[in-house]
């Protein structure tokens, strides 16, 4: 009845699923809940709920495919205990005691492969570019998409987004406003055009 939750709705990760697809891609994709529907038949959906359930879903496909893609809005943390029964009110104060969940992005970070490449993206609010490139180092990612909050139309609920990738050696390539499918379609074409060098 009641959860923690946030506002991302998947878009992102759905538009990126269907652009490597479309390019002739074997894509799993691990979504948690969305009412957003896959086009393509190369895509596998495993649906997920909880942070936890989409950590095990994609640890366990990590290892046989080429990469990742992280564009969950994972929670950071997680209730201890949930409910069984509806919580009425009345309780003066009620406090919900929450614990860290596990980061998927340093996780798969960890067991990754030299073949394998790891994505990762990065939702900042200040000094965007210098946390943005600490992620990419303490998760072990190749690349980072950075979306600023401070970018009117980008990020959560947005058709649109902006972007600026950071690659591990510290290249920073900025875009311009645009839908999540072209979006897509750059971080793609950036992933290929890296490793075709
Ligand atoms: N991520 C993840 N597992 C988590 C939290 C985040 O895999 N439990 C991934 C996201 O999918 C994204 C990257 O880590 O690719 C960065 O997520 P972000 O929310 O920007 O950063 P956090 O690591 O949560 O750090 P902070 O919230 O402190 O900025």
């Amino acid at each position: 009845m009641r959860f923690i939750g946030n506002f991302s709705s998947g878009k992102m990760g759905f538009s990126i699923a269907e652009e490597l697809a479309s390019q002739g891609a074997q894509v799993i994709l691990v979504s948690g809940p969305t009412s957003l529907s896959t086009q393509n038949q190369n895509i596998k959906r495993i649906d997920v709920v909880s942070a936890r359930e989409m950590y095990e879903a994609s640890l366990r496909a990590f290892p046989s495919c080429d990469g990742g893609i992280m564009t969950a809005a994972v929670a950071d943390f997680t209730p201890v205990t949930t409910e069984n029964t509806k919580v009425k009110r009345g309780k003066e104060n009620y406090t919900i005691e929450l614990t860290p969940t596990k980061d998927i992005a340093a996780s798969l970070g960890n067991i990754k492969t030299i073949n394998q490449f790891l994505v990762g993206f990065a939702l900042e609010t200040n000094d965007e570019e210098t946390n943005a490139k600490l992620k990419l180092e303490k998760k072990n990612l190749d690349f980072v998409v950075l979306n600023s909050l401070n970018d009117k139309g980008a990020g959560f609920q947005y058709d649109t987004n902006k972007i600026t990738i950071i690659n591990k050696r510290g290249e920073c390539k900025k875009f311009g406003l645009k839908s999540k499918a072209e979006v897509a379609k750059d971080i793609v074409n950036e992933l290929i055009a890296y490793y075709e060098e």
